[in-house]
């Protein structure tokens, strides 16, 4: 009895505290708890959840690592946190878990809120946690190889600079798995994004370039003339691209894996290549190629891009393939605020679902990924109902799906080229696919886990959004045999 009273008196002891250093703190707290400090309460949030972008050399503008570091951005940590604007996360909760989850709890929020409300106080240097070490540079651990650009990138300190292409020899005198890639910029003050491609022997993709020397392919040249906007490859983000003579552009209903294969990419936002149970598979004889997309600030400046690679220390179980549901025929009107375009596959065999990644440019409003399974059934895989296009993020399942063969994958994406949309940088203007960030794209990407053996050039079929029942009815027949037939393997229906 006696206990609980001292523990009520100290409870109410402490409440009054907090009233009183709250009221002396601030003017206008709605009940904040006030002993939060930053070494005892703020730091192990901002470990945790923030230190992987805000942290010298990563892709934040600015670092929270000491007191003096995070204080001037107190009430903008308040603000970032309450809007959800920061940890960047898209997806909506309600469909499917993933793991690579950026989340605050509401207890977080509110301890980050408090802090800031209550002067922001550094608190006792005893209370403060060791300092997290990441790794400096790789994210990856130690690469098994490192491939860098041969000669650095000038970059002017004005004007619009051509997506650039550069192909690296890879010497891959065998087959081999990767497991993990990471792009490293050489100078993240100009680099807006890199994409990496794995580029097998044969390929024809970019066969006029000039090893090690960056390129620019002669469609984008043209069309980058044709398309003096000094704004769109400049401000935002860029993420994922499809080229216009690439291993995608090139043919309908190829599917991006015949010529050349996504490997990683950097972007605001965009992690890693980190697989666990399976692997890419580069070719012995495979090229890296870079696409680079550098941007102006004022100052000259050069560029050498990395990338690193980690080999499986074993065959993999599980062949990792990224596959791409993209439509390329369509026209945003000018000022339609709600245009929706759809893309559909069909995979032609069992696969396992492993990752989605949505990639429109500055008019993309919203994204969602369902899939419909030989019995009918549909379910929404992901949805990311306010897109963003300077965050290129990918959502990796937690749990991975087994699709079954003649499983559908339908993307449906709405566009806003109104003038509502702050970052469009023309609403008079119609619309079309293009690789430029003024002009649109819509790609659901997604990554597979297959085994080893699957023959992945035919794993899907491009069919026109809409396209129910029999694959023979099909706009793009690639494939033999009919998908309809495929339902005995079930096994991931719901
Ligand atoms: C995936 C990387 C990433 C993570 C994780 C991340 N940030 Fe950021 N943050 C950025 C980048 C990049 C910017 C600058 C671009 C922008 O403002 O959109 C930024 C900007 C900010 C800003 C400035 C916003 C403004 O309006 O000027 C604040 C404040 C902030 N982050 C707080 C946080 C906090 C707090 C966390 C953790 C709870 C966090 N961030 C997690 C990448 C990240």
């Amino acid at each position: 009895m006696n206990r609980m009273l001292v523990k009520a008196l100290l409870a109410v002891a402490v409440l009054l505290c907090c009233l009183l250093m709250g009221m002396a703190a601030t003017s206008d707290t709605p009940a904040a708890t006030t002993n939060v400090t930053y070494n005892k309460d703020v730091l192990p949030i901002l470990q945790n959840n923030c230190q992987v972008c805000h942290r010298a050399g990563e892709v934040a503008p600015m670092a929270f690592g000491s007191y003096q570091e995070t204080r001037p951005w107190a009430m903008a940590i308040k603000s970032a946190v309450l809007s959800k604007k920061m940890p960047p996360w898209f997806a909506d909760p309600r469909y499917n878990h993933f793991s690579n989850e950026r989340k605050l709890t509401p207890q977080q929020v509110k301890t980050l809120v408090s802090w800031a409300d209550n002067g922001a106080p550094e608190g006792d240097a005893k209370d403060r946690p060791a300092p997290v070490t990441f790794v400096d540079g790789w994210n990856i651990g130690k690469p098994d190889m490192v491939i860098e650009m041969p000669t650095a990138f000038p970059v002017p300190a004005e004007g619009t600079i051509e997506y650039q292409y550069v192909v690296i020899p890879g010497n891959f005198k065998q087959d081999t798995w990767v497991t993990a890639a990471e792009v490293r910029p050489g100078n993240r003050a100009v680099v807006h994004h890199v994409i990496a491609f794995v580029r097998p022997p044969g390929s024809k993709w970019l066969k006029e370039a000039q090893p090690g020397i960056p390129y620019v392919p002669k469609k984008e040249r043209s069309e980058a003339r044709q398309n003096q906007n000094p704004e769109g490859g400049q401000r935002q983000g860029e993420g994922q691209q499809q080229q216009s003579q690439g291993p995608r552009g090139q043919r309908r209903g190829d599917g991006g894996i015949t010529d050349a294969e996504n490997l990683t990419g950097y972007a605001p936002g965009l992690q890693p290549l980190e697989l666990r149970d399976s692997a890419k598979l580069v070719r012995a004889g495979s090229d890296i190629v870079l696409q680079l997309h550098y941007t102006v600030n004022g100052t000259a400046g050069a560029d050498k891009t990395r990338i690193g690679l980690v080999f499986a220390k074993t065959p993999p179980k599980y062949r990792n393939v990224t596959l791409l549901a993209p439509t390329r025929d369509f026209a945003i009107p000018p000022q339609a605020d709600n245009y929706e375009v759809k893309s559909q596959v069909q995979l032609q065999d069992t696969v396992t679902l492993v990752d989605m990644m949505p990639h429109m440019h500055f008019r993309g409003k919203d994204f969602v990924y369902k899939i419909t399974y030989p019995n009918g059934e549909t379910q929404t895989l992901l949805s990311v109902p306010k897109y963003d296009f300077n965050w290129q993020l990918g959502y990796t399942l937690d749990k991975p799906m087994v699709i079954p063969k003649g499983s559908r994958i339908e993307c449906t994406a709405h566009f806003d080229n109104s003038p509502n949309n702050p970052y469009n940088p023309d609403p008079t203007k119609e619309v079309k696919w293009g690789d430029q960030t003024w002009e649109e794209m819509m790609i659901g990407w997604f990554s597979v886990a297959v085994d080893p053996k699957v023959d992945t050039a035919g794993l899907i079929k491009f069919e026109k959004p809409g396209t129910k029942g029999d694959a023979n009815s099909a706009e793009q027949n690639t494939q033999p045999q009919s998908g309809a037939k495929a339902s005995s393997t079930g096994s991931g229906s719901r």
